[in-house]
């Protein structure tokens, strides 16, 4: 690893699921060499900013809340689905900073998360054998063989919504629909019928008193901007190292690389190999990243890992993402946050308790029980407490969209619910109710921890 990186330097490494049967090797440079003309997606001051964020989550100051699709698509792309997915995370950042009494640090898995590593390279269904489908910038889900086939344009189309998503979030975060004297409106419509409902309008209004009593004391909006917006940045698991080379920029404030597809870029459980082209393709850029952790990384392996991708032990630089599973985290997670610590890495511990979760339901489709997922956060917060560790945030695959794809919530969804609005391109989402409710369990976990240490600080 101490060879010379450039942001092509991946490309002597072995890289596992990309996608290697591009019909046409030309027609895939030229798509890349037109991504490379394009303007950056973000600018690098914002990454470095987000970092500094993320500094405060690890040294405990801070929460961390990202969420978004499993796989973002072509076909959901539209305005209203954008923007209650943004409220979402706006309702659920107030519960968060409320209960845990710390800023909430807010980022979408949104604008550029497409590309999705798969379990098998191909897909039979019957006597037909065709390869799978891989994410919107990739190839089309629809079973039949033109619709699998690799097509570089997609990789310009992606571009282009990923620009146009952000630049609508951007609009939402700085232009007043997120002004905190809005809160009663972000209330997504089936959820307004719902206990859940009911529990955000109750928190809405205590806290628009307090902005009444504030505004009366001289805290307005005006003479407080940050009442009125909200810092909101994108993320994506950057699986498809050419497209992410061609949005690899100089910055020139700083002279160093930045990849300008999204503020933060994380790496995933399948492609986290410490002599993979992932590994080599992250230690060069300067964004915060993350990494996938699961349970079969080992102390070691994980140390080795902070210290290729994080070797001055920068702050914000490196968050980690465990995923065990509701069964295996208790196992897992209590030596792997001992080993960081122990060996004093900077890191940010967060959790996600989706992709451990995930099971087939017996009509077929892919669920995630809620009760396993909130059990593993919980799990996850006892767990840090009990090393001394920060539990620095979520990271969850959600929708504001009525979906029903995981079982379980408030309303208790059943397996039998799932055929009547299962749109996920990949893996099942937490609908806005669900989200919703996780963030308010999430809060009252927060919540004792407050306590706790107001009480020990007390004594
Ligand atoms: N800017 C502050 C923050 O992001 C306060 C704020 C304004 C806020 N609008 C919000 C917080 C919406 C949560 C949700 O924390
Ligand atoms: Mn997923």
């Amino acid at each position: 690893m101490t060879e010379q990186w450039t942001p092509a330097s991946w490309r002597t490494k072995p890289a596992k699921h990309m996608p290697g049967d591009y019909p046409d090797a030309a027609a895939l440079a030229k798509a890349e060499q037109t991504l490379r003309a394009m303007p950056p997606l973000v600018f690098a001051g914002e990454a470095r900013r987000l970092k500094s964020l993320l500094g405060d989550v690890s040294e405990g100051r801070a929460f961390l809340l990202q969420g978004g699709d499993c796989a973002e698509s072509f076909k959901e792309f539209a305005a209203d689905n954008i923007r209650d997915t943004f409220r979402l995370v706006l309702q659920m950042a107030v519960v968060l900073t409320f209960a845990g009494g710390k800023p909430v640090v807010k980022v979408g898995r949104m604008a550029g998360q497409f590309a999705k590593p798969r379990s098998s390279a191909t897909e039979t269904q019957g006597d037909v054998t065709l390869p799978s489908y891989r994410g919107d910038n990739i190839n089309a889900m629809e079973f039949t063989p033109e619709a699998r086939r690799p097509d570089p344009e997609r990789l310009l189309k992606a571009y282009g919504q990923s620009a146009a998503t952000l630049n609508l979030v951007r609009a939402f975060a700085g232009g007043g629909y997120a002004d905190l004297y809005n809160i009663h409106r972000w209330t997504l419509g089936f959820v307004n019928d719902s206990p859940l409902g009911a529990r955000y309008a109750e928190l809405a209004e205590k806290i628009s008193e307090s902005l009444t009593f504030m505004a009366a004391i001289g805290v307005t909006p005006e003479s407080h901007p940050n009442l009125h917006q909200v810092e909101f940045f994108t993320a994506h698991e950057a699986l498809l190292l050419g497209a992410e080379e061609a949005m690899t920029r100089v910055d020139s404030t700083s002279g160093e690389w930045y990849d300008t597809s999204a503020h933060l870029l994380w790496i995933g459980e399948r492609t986290r190999q410490l002599d993979g082209a992932h590994v080599e393709f992250f230690r060069g850029v300067r964004n915060p990243i993350g990494v996938k952790v699961g349970p079969t990384l080992e102390a070691e392996e994980l140390l080795r890992l902070t210290e290729v991708l994080n070797p001055k032990n920068e702050p914000g630089r490196l968050t980690l993402y465990g995923r065990f599973g509701s069964d295996k985290i208790a196992g897992r997670l209590p030596g792997l946050m001992a080993a960081t610590k122990r060996a004093g890495r900077s890191v940010v511990w967060a959790i996600d308790p989706m992709h451990g979760n995930t099971l087939t339901a017996a009509n077929g489709y892919k669920t995630r029980p809620f009760d396993r997922i909130l059990s593993e956060v919980k799990s996850f917060v006892e767990i840090a407490k009990a090393e001394g560790v920060h539990p620095g945030g979520v990271h969850l695959e959600m929708t504001g969209q009525n979906v029903t794809e995981c079982v379980g919530g408030a309303r208790a969804l059943t397996e039998g619910d799932l055929a009547d609005r299962y749109h996920t391109h990949c893996d099942p989402r937490l609908n806005g109710e669900q989200a919703l409710e996780l963030a308010f369990l999430v809060a009252e976990k927060l919540k004792e921890d407050r306590v706790d240490m107001n009480r020990r600080a007390a004594v």
